[in-house]
């Protein structure tokens, strides 16, 4: 390359054009106009001095990936930013002659451009360093034995509900829920059992105050959907009750009932019996044989108590149903015309039955537990046979 032997100075007097060999790089030269220009550098020689400066630095980066990617950038800013070493030299390239400005304008591009790449191929190599890394970090040893997954499943309260509802859905029921923490209105007051009435003695009940109660009974449902709904109506509604019973093998505070509900004109006897009667075959299977007993409750008139014949010992007594050969399933009735009344439904016009199913017994029978509280105590070693 042509070197470059003029100079645009800028001096005490004004701009001159000084001849390039007699000024660099002879610091004894001394006195007269030269003395002027003393320390004014090459900036070709700047430019290489950068790039050399610059090239060691990128080699002297950390071996440690996150720091080195930290230190390239402070690298760039440095030699290439808006205020970097470069751009400095750039910047004075004002004071250039006109031959030499693209001279020195194209030495300080290849300059800039050597810079970049090696800031940009080290980066690369950063980059694969890291991506080697983590691949050793997350490698999977196929070898390792595999976790099992615990597979949950239903509370065997549960699956038997699951199996309640089934069969009714099928019979065209919709279920329906309401709330635990019950008004004494809906649990006893509109299903005709008033304050004072010996009924209540019979259910041992939580009060939260004077007219707050947790549910004995899914009953109220039957009320609360009276009151919104006008027949025809069916529905099931399944849920907790709660009665301050002494916990043993066959009494827990919790426990739950299914309630379901017909209202229709012209519902029978006959309906409630062959409705119930169809439900026990589905759950028991189809040579069950039920049997009603008279019974009493306040809500319905009349009242009746469904029997199955022990499935365990076909009648003739065992331990399962207690040598009686008939095991209580539920309690059911045709619902008493106060009810109707109390919900705004006109008995003239319609009639109903309800019933309501103990689910915990049933539950009982089927896998043979012989302990309520086991239901309720949820050991892993107890839900995990069902
Ligand atoms: N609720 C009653 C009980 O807890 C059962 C029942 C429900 C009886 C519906 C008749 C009709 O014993």
């Amino acid at each position: 390359m042509r070197p470059l032997y003029l100079r645009k100075v800028p001096n005490l007097f004004g701009i001159w054009v000084v001849p390039r060999k007699e000024l660099s790089f002879r610091p004894n030269v001394g006195g007269g106009i030269f003395y002027l220009y003393k320390g004014e550098i090459d900036m070709k020689e700047m430019l290489e001095k950068i790039k050399s400066a610059a090239q060691a630095e990128i080699l002297g980066i950390s071996p440690e990936p996150e720091k080195a990617a930290a230190e390239l950038e402070n690298l760039r800013i440095k030699y290439l930013g808006k205020k970097g070493e470069l751009t400095a030299v750039l910047r004075g390239m004002g004071a250039l002659s006109a031959e030499e400005r693209p001279l020195v304008g194209k030495i300080a591009n290849e300059v800039r451009e050597f810079i970049e790449e090696k800031i940009e191929s080290a980066k690369a190599e950063i980059e694969s360093a890291m991506s080697a890394q983590k691949l050793k970090e997350e490698k999977i040893d196929v070898t390792m034995p595999g976790k099992k997954n615990a597979a949950g499943r239903l509370h065997p309260t549960a699956q038997v509900l699951e199996e309640i509802k089934d069969i009714f859905i099928g019979l065209g029921f919709s279920i329906a829920e309401g709330p635990d923490v019950e008004l004494d209105y809906y649990n006893f007051e509109a299903l005709n059992i008033p304050k004072n009435h010996p009924a209540r003695d019979t259910q041992d009940t939580f009060y939260i105050n004077e007219n707050t109660v947790l549910r004995t009974q899914t009953s109220p449902m039957q009320v609360r959907v009276m009151e919104k709904t006008q027949p025809p109506i069916r529905i099931l509604a399944p849920g907790r009750v709660y009665r301050s019973d002494a916990v043993d093998a066959t009494h827990s505070p919790v426990f739950h009932q299914v309630e379901g509900l017909v209202v229709d004109k012209g519902v029978t006897m006959a309906d409630l019996k062959g409705t119930l009667d169809l439900f026990a075959k589905k759950l028991y299977g189809e040579e069950t044989v039920t049997r009603f007993r008279p019974h009493h409750f306040p809500f319905t008139e009349p009242s009746a108590e469904m029997d199955i014949r022990c499935f365990s010992c076909g009648g003739k007594g065992c331990r399962l149903c207690k040598n009686e050969g008939w095991i209580e399933i539920l309690g059911a009735g045709m619902v008493h015309p106060k009810v109707l009344k109390n919900c705004g439904i006109d008995h003239e016009v319609y009639s109903g039955f309800a019933f309501g199913i103990g689910l915990e017994r049933i539950v009982m029978r089927r896998f043979d537990i012989r302990d309520l509280r086991l239901f309720f105590e949820n050991d892993i070693r107890f839900l995990k046979q069902f």
